[in-house]
């Protein structure tokens, strides 16, 4: 948990002054439709209470000076000049937001002191970085009073994301942090940008976020890689079927789909992005039915096709599931990007206990450390904390 006067006490301590605002946002999971985001396609994120902080000062000159709890150096920057550089490191997000809202023509006319603080365990595919981004969007708006909706705020984070950190991701990430909203799920047309809530209730069993603990950077994985072969896909099915995005595609069109396309991994990435767009819309069906069987089921088929046709699982993953089925969860599957990162899992409240040891157990056995495991709070998000 975040001790928000201690934070007080390292700002201080940094930039010899007392921060004047405090703001926060979630972290977020994502129940189903994954790697349909970028392919036009449905999603259906929640945000989550593992929350990220920003204090702020504002700054007599024009610099930008940034610091962060978990990692130990100041990165400083002329509002002027903001440039992505290695040497920034993770300040390249937070630095994107400042350069993203002066190209959109924003008037940013002083500097800034920032320190940030996370709960969201770094690279664990809860979205660390979207919410880095999303949470400057927020404080930049409140403190150059940029009036921006929380939608813009997404957009913007989203653009910020892309162009100046150079990872072609979709906007779910953004969209359900800046769009969280309690008990609820966020069904997200990523085509439209347009969104509905879905309220959450799994009763009898308890959601689940499992974390491995096996980092990743996303700009580092085979992320942008299933992008380009999803584009490939796109451009070679166009001509026969008139579509924009692949998740224009349904599941009857997958036989055409298999005689145009040649190669073996392209025809498994379309049957993957078009099931689980299929998934995502009978997973909501079932969840306003509390129909809890075919809600398991949806989020282990999803499991599989990320496993064997998207390729994004990997050994520990895949041990999770197979180790969270047999220790009493009816569902299991990975959440987010992959490579790594974190899972969610559907388990009786009166199994969790047991649940939890089990499969920490078992992991540590296998892999020599612990995955982290917590029970999902669905909230709301952005925040100004106030004394
Ligand atoms: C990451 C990206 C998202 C989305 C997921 C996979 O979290 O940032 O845009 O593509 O992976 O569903």
């Amino acid at each position: 948990m975040i001790n928000i006067e201690t934070l007080k006490l390292k700002f201080k301590k940094i930039f010899k002054t007392n921060p004047e605002l405090i703001f926060s946002c979630p972290s977020r999971i994502n129940l189903i439709g994954e790697h349909t985001d970028y392919n036009g396609g449905f999603v259906l994120p929640c945000a989550i209470s593992k929350r990220a902080y920003a204090l702020v000062s504002k700054r007599n000159d024009q610099k930008i000076c940034l610091a962060s709890n978990e990692i130990s150096n100041v990165v400083e920057c002329e509002l002027t000049n903001i440039k992505n550089e290695p040497l920034h490191d993770w300040a390249n997000y937070p630095l994107g937001i400042f350069a993203t809202l002066i190209m959109k023509g924003y008037n940013l006319d002083f500097g800034l002191n920032i320190l940030y603080s996370s709960e969201i365990p770094l690279g664990s595919g809860l979205s660390s970085s979207a919410a880095i981004l999303c949470l400057t969007g927020f404080a930049l708006s409140n403190i150059y009073d940029l009036d921006l909706s929380y939608q813009q705020i997404a957009d913007i984070a989203h653009l910020s994301e892309t162009e100046f950190n150079g990872l072609k991701c979709g906007i779910m990430d953004e969209y359900a942090i800046a769009l969280g909203n309690k008990n609820m799920a966020i069904l997200l047309n990523c085509d439209k940008r347009s969104f509905d809530y879905i309220p959450v209730s799994f009763k009898p069993y308890l959601l689940i976020v499992i974390v491995s603990n096996v980092k990743r950077e996303l700009l580092k994985s085979p992320y942008n890689q299933r992008v380009i072969e999803c584009n490939r896909a796109l451009e070679l099915l166009k001509p026969a079927f008139k579509i924009s995005s692949l998740c224009e595609l349904s599941i009857n069109d997958l036989n055409l789909v298999n005689k145009i396309l040649k190669d073996d991994i392209l025809k498994r990435r379309v049957k993957h992005v078009v099931s689980e767009n299929n998934r995502v819309k009978l997973f909501v069906k079932a969840l306003k039915e509390n129909n809890i069987l075919l809600v398991s089921s949806l989020l282990n088929e999803s499991q599989i096709s990320l496993k064997d046709d998207y390729e994004v699982t990997g050994q520990y993953l895949d041990y999770l599931h197979d180790i969270s089925l047999a220790s009493g969860a009816i569902a299991e599957r990975m959440t987010g990007a992959g490579f790594g990162g974190s899972a969610i899992a559907l388990v009786k409240e009166e199994n969790y206990e047991i649940f939890k040891e089990r499969v920490i157990s078992k992991y540590n056995q296998k892999f020599g450390f612990k995955p982290d495991i917590f029970i999902a709070d669905i909230c709301d998000s952005f925040e100004i904390i106030k004394d």
